[in-house]
């Protein structure tokens, strides 16, 4: 099978700053790659590059087949509303929607809105119950769940994680961990960006960036299968997440959008979200009819 994505020799250049040095790097179907490396290092520059928010500088990017120098923004965002599934450490939930229609909002991008399924994907991520709460009677984590339900929500070719347990403790990392595994298992091609090693350790293969550089790439023989402090009900969410037998990754009924980054136009940008928010407003701009930016 080709790679689901190809990296060949991508810089980005802001003045005299370069946020990346030649990045070459191909991500096979299926792998979980992670990307390490201290603040300030490119990390959240190379996922939004990934996931279509922003472009390199030079440097040419293959997303499943396609050149993506070869679109225009807005090819470039009906790309990436097709085929990526984005997860923040800033949540990037809109406030005043319930778990339920946070979610929803991502199917309207991607299609249309259907409620059973909505509620579905909140199920997977062992939320079912919380479906009709607004994000602050949530907790971190669960916040951090219903992220992930609205990323999935179109059945993303690849799933990228910014810092995706940046602002959870050490059971809801747990948590969210073990999801990343279940839908690991299932198939599903994730790069989670970390700051923290042991976070990386899950991921089957670790690249490290220093000062936009790709210094390390390495492949773990024993990536951690278990977040310290797990237990049975952590073990049912993985199964959840991966939806059972016979309900793999990628299966199921209509698809529909997850878009986290239109949440910034709502909500304004996590400090992290920084780089993002550029084209991330730019979707929000240009789909002047979105529902949370009329609200
Ligand atoms: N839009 C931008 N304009 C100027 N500099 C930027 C911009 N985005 C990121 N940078 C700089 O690029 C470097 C890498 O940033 P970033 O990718 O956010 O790092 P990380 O996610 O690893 O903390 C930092 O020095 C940051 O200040
Ligand atoms: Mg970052």
């Amino acid at each position: 099978m080709p790679n689901i994505m190809e990296i060949q020799d991508v810089s980005k250049i802001y003045g005299p700053l370069k946020a990346l040095q030649n990045i070459t790097l191909d991500i096979p179907p299926g792998q979980w790659l992670a990307v390490l490396g201290p603040s300030g290092s490119g990390k959240t520059t190379l996922m939004n590059i990934m996931g279509c928010l922003d472009t390199p500088s030079l440097g040419e990017v293959n997303l499943d087949g396609v050149k993506l120098s070869g679109l225009s923004p807005s090819g470039l965002t009906a790309l990436r509303r097709e085929a990526i599934g984005l997860i923040f450490q800033q949540f990037h939930l809109i406030s005043y929607l319930t778990a339920l229609e946070n979610v929803m909002v991502a199917q309207y991008y991607h299609s249309m809105v259907d409620e059973a399924e909505a509620l579905e994907a909140l199920a997977r991520v062992g939320l079912a119950e919380r479906a009709r709460h607004l994000p602050r009677q949530l907790s971190g984590g669960e916040q951090q769940r219903v992220c992930i339900a609205r990323a999935l929500i179109n059945h993303p070719k690849l799933i990228l994680a910014d810092e995706p347990t940046g602002n959870l403790d050490e059971a809801n990392e747990g948590l969210v961990m073990e999801i990343l595994h279940g839908l690991h298992n299932a198939g599903a091609t994730i790069v989670t960006v970390t700051h923290a090693p042991e976070v990386a350790r899950h991921a089957e293969r670790v690249i490290v960036l220093e000062h936009g550089k790709l210094v390390t790439d390495e492949y773990q023989a024993h990536p951690s299968h278990r977040p310290a402090g797990d237990n049975g009900r952590a073990e049912g969410l993985g199964g959840a997440a991966a939806g059972g037998p016979g309900g793999g990754f990628g299966t199921g009924g209509p698809v529909a959008e997850v878009d986290g980054a239109d949440g910034f136009g709502a909500e304004g940008p996590g400090a992290d979200g920084a780089a993002a928010v550029s084209s991330g407003a730019l979707d929000t701009a240009e789909e002047g009819g979105s529902p949370e930016a009329g609200a």
